[in-house]
């Protein structure tokens, strides 16, 4: 182990802690540290960076300096640590200290403690991008609150913040993790079962009485990230209150698109990775998560980005109007390595046609953007379903007052319609805004772009549009027109309307 003020570096295991927490560092960033590090103080030129960084690929320096910066922000107020020395490069500026491994983040080689107690935890080898100030918040959630679940829609990056929350508090706190995963079991009874079987004590297809898994988990020290509970939502609920109540040393991290609401359970909404306001600066754009995981996953692909202003504009662009959805950006990354971002960009009202791409082995839901949003689609009720569509019609923020005007109509009543959002809104489909005294609501872009193919699917189009021109012009006329679709509204207003929120 390396300590350099408050932070310790395994070149070995490639990790990173600060204070015993382990920081999720790209392999880029750690690659820089790495030569820092071996260079003892000496400077490293921006050469050796970029042949020991990027050995394949002809890159610009504006590189450097984002990888830069993600290996600065391991520093947090130490950042000095890292000198640049105008027209040269960077050293380390204050000494490195090897040392034996000392405290909980080292009590045992982190190999064995990984193989001791990750158990099922899939191993990531591609580094989480913009998820460090998650991962503490979760982790911190997890010592006041026995059953944690991360909520979001499709794609957004629940599971992988999951596995990598679960991988930090079995390196820290030497807790056994057990991970399973409900995304294929497709019917409430064989939860149980499923939950079981990776506690090693029943087959998945077996009749095991829930007493059973209290009695597998009781006297453990132990981790479950229990995954994709939203379509078995119940049996999980019960599940998982049930094993909390009887092991004081049980914590639970679920994944969940609609909330288990159980009790003593804490909700952590996953937000979309960051995105650049309209008018960023090139630097700007570039330490944006999404961005950063955009041009990752195109580098992944031996695509390079060029860095000049068009280009950044355009990746910009990409992300915004993909909501700063991992999902969504890896498959467009996908689609631009093949087509180049400029068509890319003209392709984002058809993103449904051609978003399409997803990797061979990914489970179905995420092959293509449209099955991301078709999963939770069909968990919504009826009502739901056709409130949604008729929702659409909201390219900006909406109130309750208006979402009703808009929606109450045919044999839909003003409850009805309230209700419905509230649904929509727990399973991940309405997002609400968390500073105004009077609560609104709105889509992400893809979100509506899904639901305005459902209302122009259902005969009920022109009507709805009508209703929302007639309730609601006076507040709609300015700036983006009163007659919403997106062939109606094009690219730009959607575009501030988004900045806007
Ligand atoms: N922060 C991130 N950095 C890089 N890649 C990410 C990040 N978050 C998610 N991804 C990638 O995006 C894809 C979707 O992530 P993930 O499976 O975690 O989403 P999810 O919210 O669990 O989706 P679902 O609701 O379908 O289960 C994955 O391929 C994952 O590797
Ligand atoms: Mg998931």
């Amino acid at each position: 182990m390396i300590k350099i003020g408050r932070v310790t570096v395994s070149l070995e295991q490639r990790e990173v802690y600060v204070e015993d927490r382990l920081l999720q560092v790209g392999s880029r960033a750690f690659d820089i540290l790495e030569l820092l590090i071996r260079a003892e103080g000496q400077t490293v030129t921006k050469d050796e960076i970029l042949r020991h960084v990027w050995p394949k690929s002809v890159v610009e320096e504006n590189n450097i300096h984002v990888q830069l910066s993600a290996v600065r922000k391991i520093f947090g107020a130490d950042s000095q640590v890292i000198r640049t020395i105008s027209g040269r490069g960077y050293r380390l500026t204050i000494p490195v200290v090897t040392h034996e491994p000392v405290g909980s983040c080292a009590t045992a080689p982190a190999e064995q403690t990984v193989a001791a107690s990750l158990n099922g935890l899939p191993v990531c080898h591609a580094p989480l991008i913009g998820r460090d100030e998650a991962i503490a918040d979760i982790t911190r959630a997890l010592k006041g609150a026995p059953i944690v679940t991360l909520l979001g829609p499709g794609g957004i990056g629940k599971t992988q913040l999951g596995i990598a929350v679960a991988r930090s508090i079995a390196a820290a706190a030497g807790m056994d993790v057990c991970f399973i995963t409900l995304a294929s079991v497709d019917n409430a009874q064989s939860v149980v079962g499923t939950v079981a079987a990776a506690l090693g004590v029943g087959r998945a297809d077996g009749d095991i009485p829930l007493q059973s898994l209290v009695a597998a988990i009781r006297g453990r020290k132990l981790l479950v990230l229990l995954d994709n509970c939203e379509h078995v939502i119940e049996s999980a609920a019960t599940v998982c209150e049930t094993l909390v109540q009887a092991s004081a040393d049980l914590r639970i991290l679920a994944t969940s698109r609609e909330p288990l609401r159980t009790r003593d359970e804490k909700f952590y909404w996953v937000a979309p990775l960051e995105t650049p306001e309209v008018h960023a600066s090139a630097q700007e754009i570039l330490a944006c998560s999404s961005v950063r995981m955009f041009l990752a996953q195109m580098n992944a692909l031996n695509t390079v980005v060029e860095h000049d202003r068009g280009s950044l504009e355009m990746v910009a662009t990409i992300c915004r109007r993909l909501d700063g959805v991992p999902l969504a950006l890896e498959l467009a990354a996908a689609r631009a390595a093949v087509f180049g971002i400029r068509k890319l960009v003209s392709e984002l009202d058809d993103r449904f046609q051609c978003l399409t791409g997803g990797r061979r082995t990914a489970p179905a839901r995420q092959q293509s953007l449209e099955a991301a949003l078709d999963w939770s689609y069909q968990l919504l009720s009826v009502t739901e379903r056709v409130v949604l569509q008729r929702l659409g019609v909201f390219a900006v923020r909406f109130s309750l007052e208006a979402a009703c005007a808009v929606a109450a109509c045919g044999k839909l009543s003003r409850n009805e319609v309230t209700e419905a959002i509230v649904g929509l809104a727990s399973k991940c489909f309405l997002m609400t805004t968390f500073d105004s005294k009077t609560k609104e609501y709105f889509l992400l872009e893809t979100a509506r772009e899904y639901a305005l193919r459902k209302l122009y699917e259902s005969d009920e189009a022109d009507e709805v549009l009508a209703r929302q021109a007639t309730c609601l012009a006076p507040d709609y006329e300015q700036p983006y027109g009163r007659v919403f679709g997106v062939a109606a509204l094009g690219v730009e207003p959607l575009i501030e309307a988004v900045a806007g929120r």
